[in-house]
């Protein structure tokens, strides 16, 4: 996603909208006062993003574009989708393989850009989307019309394991995270209440999984974070990862996302956390602002995926930043991009793809295999940072 544009004014949304949102924040409360006046934050971020009907992403909001909240790369240029569209398919072939899974597929612009890559290289490829948000999935299926025989859409996992690559791009920052604060020394849950005037964060005594997995941060970190310091952590990365594999016989993980390493995320510096809400191209850190109207994201820890892998039996092929291993790969087979560098609007977004000050550093590359082999991932190897 982009970073903030200067103004912070929210635009007032429209009644209908409102309507959904006061709908959801109902639900919300009821569920706050059944769990006696206290929400774990990542329970209050599955419902404002995924109730069913209500949440940001299973509603109907516009989300993508410039009528929308954000903008991800392949909406940005087909130039992201065509490098994937290589990686992704050299895994393929190493592990003759015809499948790929691509989860949390948005608008869809990214499938149709690797599935035009590969009908032009005469090469079938199928492919699988789980979307969890109903919403977003007739408009993929809109606009993936014209691949119909090829793409096929999943309720859940598969359960009879597949040889084949998962993907996905902006979704692992949308796994719903749990809130910390340090308090005199100890670990405090840090959650969501109701307030007078909507929702608002409440500070409990730690539940006792939270605070051991913050004990378990602070000893890979080698110190205890300092007293005030608040940040997250996303309870749910094993569980999903162990998943992802259990349903992978043989291929590849390729993650896209803006994120850090450990020792970054949790940086003395970084002593308010990663949470960022997108709404109407404002990026701001009010998770409370009209539930279900914006979306809530953290930045990812790709140590703790990278720490989540091992355990889920996955091998970690690679890890580098988005600039390298755009200009690594279209430095290696320009030929396979077709980049217009006469149009204006295309070097705008391949600077925006590609500098350091905009997606180039922020967003990451990850990629994980299982009983395959492949080429390197292309750009510098920056998996020694991930330690
Ligand atoms: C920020 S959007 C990114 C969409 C798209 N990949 C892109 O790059 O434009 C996040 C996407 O992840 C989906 N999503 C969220 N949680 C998911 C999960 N647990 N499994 C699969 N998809 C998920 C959302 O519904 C949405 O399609």
């Amino acid at each position: 996603m982009l970073p903030p544009p200067n103004s912070t004014a929210f635009p007032i949304p429209s009644d209908e909208a409102l309507q959904v949102s006061a709908e959801l924040s109902a639900l919300i409360r009821e569920e706050i006062i059944r769990a006696g006046g206290f929400l774990d934050f990542a329970r209050y971020m599955e419902l404002a993003l995924y109730a069913p009907g209500l949440g940001y992403y299973s509603a109907g909001s516009v989300k993508f574009g410039p009528a929308g909240d954000f903008v991800t790369a392949p909406e940005l240029s087909p130039t992201f989708g065509r490098a994937l569209a290589v990686t992704l398919g050299a895994d393929l072939a190493a592990s003759d393989a015809h499948v790929v899974l691509e989860l949390g597929a948005g608008s869809g612009a990214l499938a149709a850009q690797l599935l035009d890559a590969w009908a032009s290289q005469g090469r079938g490829v199928d492919y699988w989307i789980l979307e969890p948000s109903a919403d977003l999935r007739e408009r993929q299926q809109r606009m993936l019309a014209r691949f119909a025989p090829r793409v096929r859409w999943l309720d859940r996992l598969p359960t009879t394991p597949f040889k084949g690559a998962i993907v996905a791009n902006e979704v692992l920052d949308a796994l719903p995270v749990s809130c910390f604060a340090k308090v005199a020394g100890a670990t405090r849950a840090v959650g969501v209440a109701n307030g007078a005037a909507g929702f608002e964060w409440a500070v409990r005594g730690s539940a006792t999984e939270l605070a051991a997995a913050v004990a378990r941060l602070e000893r890979s970190l080698g110190a205890e974070l300092g007293d005030g310091y608040r940040s997250e952590l996303c309870p749910a990365l094993s569980g999903w990862l162990g998943a992802l594999s259990a349903t992978l016989e043989r291929g590849s993980l390729l993650f896209v996302d803006y994120g850090l390493t450990r020792g970054e995320y949790y940086h003395a510096q970084r002593s308010g956390g990663t949470l960022v809400c997108h709404y109407r191209h404002r990026a701001h850190a009010d998770p409370f602002l009209y539930p279900g109207l914006q979306d809530i994201t953290a930045w990812v820890d790709f140590s703790a995926v990278a720490d989540a892998a091992a355990t889920a039996n996955l091998t970690l092929a690679g890890f580098t930043t988005q600039a390298q291993y755009l200009v690594a790969l279209l430095a290696a087979t320009p030929g396979a991009f077709g980049i217009d560098a006469a149009s204006p609007r295309e070097q705008s977004a391949l600077k925006t793809l590609i500098l350091p000050g905009e997606m180039g550093e922020r967003f990451k590359v990850l990629l994980l295999r299982k009983g395959a082999a492949g080429p390197p991932l292309p750009g510098r190897d920056f998996r020694a940072r991930l330690a």
